[in-house]
């Protein structure tokens, strides 16, 4: 593998910034939407289970509709690719049964090498204590993914804008996730920064790296 160089990768991350204003006429081009894409799918989870799915609305009407619900922030509308969040609500045996069964198919083992990986994470997070608070974990894995998505297209000079700043509830209805397993968490803009956003020109706040990266 080409080694990317460290100078390029702090170029990208102080370039990069929570951007405020999309160029609406910018868009994504499929090839770099199917690294971003993938940057998602190859996030990795606890246990490996994926308990997310992403969903990339493209309808304007959905984004309208959307937009009342995450503090009129205009992102929403005009950037290339709105991705939402969602993580899976419940973790329950079946769902380990696939992922068990997609393990065995892909590293071509018998499912049945894989009993006690199988056993640990049904007692964890289906029958103990963690199942109690799955919905937490399940948040987190997302945000793992967010950072994936995030840094992925800062490599790419694609801008980004996560978002929590929405009502997941009103969301999962407007995108007709209610009934299923799944509910948002947070939200991410891509696309290109407007040639107006003052904020590109703002200095990262960030604090030291000796009060925040500590050897012990
Ligand atoms: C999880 C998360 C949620 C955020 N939600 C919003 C949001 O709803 N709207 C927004 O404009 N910025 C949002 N931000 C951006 C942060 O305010 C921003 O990342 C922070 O101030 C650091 O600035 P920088 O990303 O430009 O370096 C969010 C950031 C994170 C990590």
């Amino acid at each position: 593998m080409t080694p990317i160089q460290d100078k390029t990768i702090i170029e990208r991350l102080n370039w990069r910034y929570a951007t405020k204003k999309f160029d609406s006429q910018k868009k994504i081009s499929e090839a770099h939407w199917a690294t971003l894409a993938e940057s998602l799918r190859l996030a990795p989870s606890s246990y490996g289970l994926q308990p997310w799915q992403f969903l990339i609305v493209q309808s304007s009407d959905l984004r309208d509709q959307l937009t009342p619900f995450t503090w009129n922030q205009t992102q929403v509308k005009d950037c290339s690719h709105y991705v939402v969040l969602t993580y899976k609500k419940k973790m329950d045996e079946t769902y380990i049964q696939n992922f068990i069964a997609k393990n065995a198919e892909v590293r071509d083992i018998p499912a049945s090498n894989l009993d006690d990986y199988k056993k640990l994470m049904i007692d964890n997070l289906v029958k103990g204590p963690r199942s109690e608070t799955i919905n937490w974990w399940a948040q987190r894995q997302c945000y793992i993914a967010m950072g994936f998505l995030m840094e992925t297209a800062a490599l790419l000079e694609i801008d980004t804008c996560p978002i929590e700043g929405l009502d997941p509830a009103a969301y999962d209805k407007i995108l007709k996730i209610e009934d299923s397993e799944y509910a948002t968490v947070a939200a991410v803009a891509c696309g290109y920064r407007h040639a107006d956003d003052k904020y590109q020109f703002a200095k990262k706040v960030r604090f030291d790296s000796a009060s925040v990266v500590k050897f012990v």
